[in-house]
């Protein structure tokens, strides 16, 4: 049975009715453009076919009650006079119901069961997913009819402002905006897309070092904090406003950090738009240096790599099934991405890689094959 089949039938033995609405939000892995979203700039990111899904039906009463499958756990609570509380899963939902009564939107309750195969804390976004899984939720009780950007821009403030980890917009924008077999452009400063396809006969790859480090909280604001300074250098609002040649005439006098650290926004950026036009010409190559560089400038300039990461990268580089590797999300452990040749032997990769990662790290990786899945969605059941 399939997980969304298994959350179905829960949610019926648990109400001895049927649900009425399925919602899905998809995790994400980064193709390329890291530690961009928040200066303002590009992104590339692929939804991926891992999900977080909640089977739901409408109640009169206005509180929501939410079981989750995966901690074991039903929590209650009323949509009035919101509080913080346990479990943490929760305050995802209701930090999106927060969000959304706070930008003015009158929600109904409802009763739901979830569960989802996104690895937690891995880098893949699955706060992202179950974010946009409850905006549908809740916008599909109170018969809202959203635009994407706005859904994602509600997972974003019910997770900077209710949680209280202050991302970008990347992650929710993907998992609200993927398209299917593709990656997706992101400005991240007009919230345009535009759906870029993988060149013909490439996969993506994604290498779980099965590390999670904390404090990554900490030195993820540590470095939003030395780009607003390069920003402020530049006279600029956001790195976005850099380009290469202001960059060299004007970041010469910045402190060694704070220029390489917006060096790699500068260039970073520029090889998005790079991946863009090598994508459009099905240039599997060129894309998979890209990816390599981007790589080198996230250890070096912006020191968000690992030893785990760098390992896994270097592995994956080495094999020739694979185009180019690089550490994915916000770094320090977590997931790296590869894209690979379909035509090579992607088995002999996956093997070859993970039993030298493990022979190195004494670590078990997960390595699988992604693929591109459109955005969250709802289905009426
Ligand atoms: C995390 C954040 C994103 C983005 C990446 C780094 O995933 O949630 O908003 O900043 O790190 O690119």
């Amino acid at each position: 049975m399939t997980l969304p089949d298994q959350i179905i039938q829960a949610f019926t033995e648990r109400y001895g009715a049927s649900p009425t609405f399925l919602a899905r939000g998809p995790g994400r892995v980064n193709l390329i453009g890291e530690h961009t979203d928040y200066n303002d700039g590009f992104v590339m990111p692929i939804a991926i076919d891992r999900a977080l899904w909640i089977a739901l039906r409408v109640r009169d009463d206005e509180q929501i009650a939410i079981t989750s499958l995966d901690m074991g756990e039903t929590a209650v609570f009323p949509l009035a006079n919101l509080q913080p509380s346990q479990p943490a899963w929760l305050e995802y939902v209701k930090g999106v119901a927060w969000a959304m009564q706070s930008r003015g939107y009158s929600l109904r309750g409802w009763e739901g069961v979830m569960a989802g195969d996104i690895p937690i804390g891995a880098g893949l976004s699955s706060s992202a997913a179950l974010e946009m899984a409850a905006v549908r939720a809740f916008a599909a009780v109170s018969r809202l009819d959203l635009p994407l950007a706005e859904m994602a821009r509600l997972g974003q403030k019910a997770e900077n402002e209710w949680v209280g980890v202050h991302t970008g917009i990347m992650d929710q924008m993907i998992s609200a905006a993927g398209e299917k077999g593709h990656a997706l452009l992101i400005d991240c400063r007009t919230l345009e897309t535009e759906a870029v396809p993988l060149p013909q006969g490439t996969a993506v790859a994604v290498l779980d070092t099965n590390t999670r480090r904390g404090l990554v909280e900490s030195a993820y604001n540590e470095r939003r904090q030395q780009c607003e300074t390069a920003a402020a250098h530049f006279g600029v609002s956001a790195l976005r406003d850099v380009d290469w040649e202001m960059f060299r005439a004007l970041g010469e006098t910045l402190d060694d950090i704070i220029y390489r650290r917006a060096r790699h926004v500068v260039t970073e950026n520029g090889r998005v738009l790079q991946a863009k036009t090598a994508m459009q010409q099905g240039n599997a190559a060129a894309l998979g240096q890209l990816l390599n560089a981007s790589h080198h400038s996230l250890r070096d300039d912006f020191e968000v790599s690992s030893p785990a990461l760098d390992t896994i990268v270097k592995l994956a580089q080495n094999h020739t099934a694979c185009y180019g590797a690089r550490m994915t999300g916000a770094g320090f452990g977590g997931c790296a991405v590869a894209l690979i040749n379909t035509d090579a032997d992607t088995r002999d990769f996956v093997r070859q890689v993970s039993t030298a990662y493990q022979a190195q790290m004494q670590l078990t990786p997960a390595i699988f094959i992604c693929r591109a899945m459109p955005g969250a969605s709802l289905s009426i059941l």
